[in-house]
């Protein structure tokens, strides 16, 4: 979308393009490596699988529900953003101020606070499940098709 010209003609320098940077960076970037080290770290520690797989699901859920959270709000702010900063007056002066259109912005910056919340959870959750998984002891995770 922000690849053609009359769209990024209102989304250039706007929060959309910092919602575009996040999909790519939490929904593609992140997940991949995450993804990746859940495989990763029972194999390197020697186990057939993680200590929980349901906390597994569950970061993906807090990781997935982040990132759309951010995603969204930021689509939002930036639309509108890009309205607000084109609207003139029937004499041709602006209609709003930077700052007004900043100060429009706050409730989709709370939104995206709360996506961060969530995707920072999931990663906290990753972190116990990494440790447990590190101690536990040999031959106690087996494979699940073998549990
Ligand atoms: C088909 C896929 C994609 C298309 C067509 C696309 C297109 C664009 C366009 C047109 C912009 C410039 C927006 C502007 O400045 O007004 C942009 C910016 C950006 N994109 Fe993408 N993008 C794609 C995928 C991705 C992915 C997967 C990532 C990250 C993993 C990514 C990361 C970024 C970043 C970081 C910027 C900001 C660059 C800057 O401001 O210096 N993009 N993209
Ligand atoms: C939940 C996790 C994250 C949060 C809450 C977050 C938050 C932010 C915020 C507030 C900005 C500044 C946006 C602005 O200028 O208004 C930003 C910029 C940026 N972040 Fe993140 N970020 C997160 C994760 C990541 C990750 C994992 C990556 C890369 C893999 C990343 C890459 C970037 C890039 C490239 C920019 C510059 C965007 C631009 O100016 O076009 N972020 N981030």
């Amino acid at each position: 979308m922000m690849a053609i010209k009359t769209v990024n003609a209102l989304s250039h320098y706007t929060d959309w393009t910092v919602g575009h940077v996040h999909s790519g960076a939490l929904g593609w970037v992140a997940m991949v490596s995450i993804g990746s080290l859940y495989h990763l770290v029972p194999v390197l520690f020697g186990h057939g699988r993680m200590y929980s797989t349901s906390l597994v699901n569950v970061h993906f859920w807090l990781a997935t529900i982040g990132t759309v959270l951010y995603i969204v709000s930021m689509w939002i702010s930036g639309v509108m953003q890009g309205l607000m900063w084109r609207a003139v007056n029937s004499d041709g002066t602006l209609t709003y101020s930077f700052v007004e259109s900043l100060e429009a912005s706050y409730p989709f910056y709370f939104v995206r606070f709360l996506g961060g919340c969530f995707f920072l959870t999931g990663m906290l959750i990753m972190a116990y499940n990494v440790l447990r998984t590190v101690k536990a002891p040999k031959e106690s995770l087996p494979a699940l098709a073998e549990a």
